[in-house]
């Protein structure tokens, strides 16, 4: 049976026939949204290939995150840039380390909102790479008690949740192992399984101030070119005891979000990176495209294919849309 019996136009003629047929409903509920801890006080400074996001003290940090809970968006994911960097990313271990103090003041304001903490060397240390350099080269098994150690001094300034960005592997078990350990078995970890090694972190490595001092990070995240591989990473910090999982970036990679959905039965995040925003920030500027239509038209095709949580820049601008839509 075709036309004429079939029109599809027919649910399409206003809007509440394509609000009853629409298949994905975008909602604040499963953003999180990403935040710069920088020492100091009252320090807010915005990253220039960033618009609308900052490098912020802690003070301001809570600020944000009060405007964060009344825009009903449930979490945010806290970056450190620390005092000092050194070869091991000690700074990132501090009982008073930048993170650590912006988790308890977030705590101590009493706030609804779920805080996750990014758990990586590369801001840390002097040499920006992801985890300790011997001989040359990222050393896998030397970095994971240092990834296990952070996350432990995150969970025990009260995070809820930790997630490990570095691409090392074994490093879930490590965590999960030491976080038990320590009694924190109902802390959770987002683990960022499928992490592409991306050009679109770009903006970002200004904003947290960890580009690599040498080389790239090719020999420990993922080749843009593969789709299986993201399958067995995923898989393998499942075993590892991570509870999410989560494929980065999320625009050029819609299949892997797709796949690891259709093929897991766990929470699946996409983190909608710098470089995505950073692109159409520059758009709207210039007036080439409609800023609103098109972050949710993009934050809508990232849960169509199949992510339950979102991790965008976006998300205080979307939520307010939404709101209003
Ligand atoms: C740290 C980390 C990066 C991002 C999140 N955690 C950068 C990188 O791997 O170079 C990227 C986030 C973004 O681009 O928005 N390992």
């Amino acid at each position: 049976m075709s036309f004429p019996t079939q029109r599809p136009r027919r649910l399409r003629r206003n809007e509440a026939l394509r609000t009853l047929v629409r298949e994905t409903h975008l909602s604040t509920s499963r953003f999180v949204y990403p935040l710069f801890v920088t020492p100091g006080q009252k320090v807010r400074q915005e990253v220039s290939s960033m618009p609308g996001i900052f490098q912020q003290s802690v003070d301001q940090i809570v600020e944000e995150c009060r405007e964060v809970e009344q825009l009903g968006i449930p979490g945010i994911l806290l970056f450190g840039l620390p005092e000092t960097k050194d070869p091991t990313g000690a700074s990132s271990l501090q009982k008073n380390g930048v993170v650590q103090r912006a988790i308890e003041a977030i705590r101590k304001a009493k706030l609804n909102l779920l805080v996750t903490t990014d758990v990586c060397l590369c801001e840390y240390t002097d040499h920006g790479h992801c985890g300790v350099v011997e001989n040359g080269e990222v050393a896998n098994d030397a970095t994971l008690e240092i990834l296990a150690e952070q996350a432990l001094s995150h969970a025990r300034a009260g995070a809820d949740i930790v997630a490990p960005s570095d691409m090392m592997d074994g490093r879930v078990g490590a965590i999960r192992e030491l976080l038990d350990e320590n009694n924190f078995e109902n802390i959770s970890i987002l683990a960022y399984a499928a992490k592409y090694c991306s050009g679109f972190y770009g903006p970002f490595r200004e904003a947290a101030q960890s580009a690599p001092q040498f080389g790239d990070r090719r020999s420990y995240q993922m080749d843009p070119a593969n789709a299986r591989e993201a399958l067995k990473e995923v898989e393998l910090d499942l075993e590892e005891g991570a509870d999410i999982v989560m494929v980065k970036p999320a625009l050029a990679y819609l299949d892997i979000i797709r796949r690891v959905r259709d093929e897991f039965d766990v929470p699946v995040a996409a983190y909608n990176v710098s470089g995505e925003y950073s692109m159409v920030k520059a758009a709207a500027t210039n007036g080439w495209i409609d800023e609103q239509r098109v972050v949710l038209e993009i934050l809508t095709g990232i849960a169509r294919a199949g992510a339950d949580i979102i991790l965008t820049y976006h998300a205080k601008d979307a939520a307010r849309w939404l709101k209003t839509a």
